[in-house]
């Protein structure tokens, strides 16, 4: 079983999709490339919401995209509701943070900032992990400086911590080497597609998953799939 562990797919939740129509033509690539959940994670900013108006606006595009996948009879993908959580000031400190973690889990796809990490990022993730007692996803690490992402693997090669890349960089050539160094880091590695409509997202994912597999192993790329949905089941109290 595959997952998408990173999309922007729910219709009008973010920048992502923005009708139904295309929301269905993405899960059903999905589903013909053997992905057969689709975490779909709308951005998280708290500048812009709070956690009720997230969820709020995340509910009515699942129901929106719901009664279409009804109304079609077709097989889609199953879909998990999250949040790429932008890990800005005063995010570890929210009350309710566990409600953005992945629908039925305790992992949260955390998003870090696009500027040096010095240790008031890594507080905040130790928070996180410490307080919220949550499971961080570090959303597409490939994409930030190498001197972030080498200082993160330092630190946390031991930690529960869970990296995710991106199909698309592990595909492309100019990103291939580096994807490749993260992929192979000894830290548990999950796939996403990013997907904010591009239909080329989702079958490099496709590409990646055969990739990721020669060069870790089926059980190796299996097993964080496992972890994250077999035994963490014990969450409570999220709305959707
Ligand atoms: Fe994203």
């Amino acid at each position: 079983m595959y997952v998408d562990f990173h999309s922007h797919l729910l219709p009008r939740a973010d920048h992502g999709c923005q009708t139904t129509r295309e929301s269905m033509a993405m899960l059903q690539t999905e589903l013909a490339h053997k992905i057969e959940t689709v975490v779909v994670s709308p951005h998280f900013y708290l500048k812009q919401n709070s956690i009720e108006e997230f969820l709020a606006r995340r509910k009515k595009a699942r129901a929106r995209l719901e009664e279409v996948i009804t109304e079609r009879g077709k097989p889609v993908p199953q879909i998990r509701t999250a949040a790429e959580v932008q890990l800005s000031t005063g995010v570890s400190e929210l009350e309710g943070l566990d409600r953005l973690c992945i629908e039925g889990t305790r992992f949260i796809l955390i998003e870090l900032p696009y500027t040096f990490w010095g240790r008031a990022v890594f507080r905040s993730l130790d928070q996180v992990m410490e307080e919220h007692k949550l499971r961080p996803i570090i959303a597409h690490l490939e994409r930030f400086p190498a001197e972030n992402s080498r200082d993160l693997l330092r630190r946390y090669a031991d930690s529960d911590l869970i990296i995710q890349i991106n199909g698309y960089s592990l595909v492309q050539m100019f990103t291939r080497r580096r994807s490749l160094s993260i992929l192979r880091c000894g830290m548990p590695i999950v796939l996403g597609s990013d997907c904010h409509g591009d239909r080329d997202n989702i079958l490099d994912l496709a590409k990646a998953y055969r990739m990721a597999e020669e060069y870790l192993g089926k059980e190796t790329l299996l097993a964080p799939i496992a972890r994250v949905f077999g035994e963490e089941k014990n969450r409570t109290g999220q709305t959707q």
